[in-house]
């Protein structure tokens, strides 16, 4: 998938090293609104952190492994979806997400994780798709919710802070429960 209409206006395409300079301008504008609920190398700052971090996924996916997705909204990139995880031969993935504020309340991860649940379960025949969050994470919890994921557990004192530890919620989508929205077929 090189690059997919979402709605008018709303592409996603494959995030590459590439985008490194875009990618920094962007996390300018998202470091700190999502600072508190990712990991601390993904919020790194200025234009090399952004390349290596579009590099470390570019390597995954070369490999059939984990990868990131922008969305871009009228031109400007706004956030992504990515796999976190991604193994076909035990088919499972694991999808993870994120927004600059001024994006967020529009469906737009919704819609976005849809398509690559549909492409991942229909095209590449993964079974089970997870998604981990803090607990204390609400509107990710309700993005999981929202895509009609169960919460299978709660993993006590896993999400490493700087100063102490939060618990981990574990989401999940089976293929057998997810609806078949034909959407990464075009
Ligand atoms: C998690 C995060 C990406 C969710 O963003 P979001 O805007 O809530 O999610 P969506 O883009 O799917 O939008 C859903 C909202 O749009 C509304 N919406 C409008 N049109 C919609 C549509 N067609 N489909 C679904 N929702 C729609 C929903 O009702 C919901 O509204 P709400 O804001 O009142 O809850 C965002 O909060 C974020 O970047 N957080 C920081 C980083 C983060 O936590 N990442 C995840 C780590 S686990």
């Amino acid at each position: 998938m090189l690059s997919h209409q979402l709605a008018p206006g709303t592409v996603l395409r494959a995030l590459e090293p590439w985008h490194a300079e875009e990618f920094s301008a962007h996390m300018d504008r998202a470091r700190e609104h999502i600072r508190p609920w990712v990991g601390p190398s993904f919020v790194a700052d200025g234009v090399e952190a952004a390349r290596g971090t579009l590099s470390k996924y570019a390597r995954a996916s070369a490999e059939d492994g984990g990868r990131l997705i922008g969305i871009w909204l009228n031109e400007i990139l706004v956030g992504g979806v990515m796999f976190v995880a991604f193994d076909a031969k035990r088919r499972t993935a694991e999808l993870g997400c994120w927004l600059e504020p001024s994006a967020q309340g529009n469906g737009l991860i919704t819609r976005s994780c849809q398509f690559l649940i549909d492409w991942a379960f229909n095209q590449r025949g993964i079974h089970r798709i997870e998604w981990h969050c803090r607990a204390t994470n609400v509107r990710s919890a309700a993005t999981a919710e929202r895509l009609g994921m169960t919460l299978d557990g709660t993993m006590r004192q896993a999400w490493q802070l700087e100063d102490g530890f939060d618990d981990t919620q574990i989401w999940a989508l089976l293929a057998r429960d997810a609806p078949v929205r034909g959407l990464s077929n075009s």
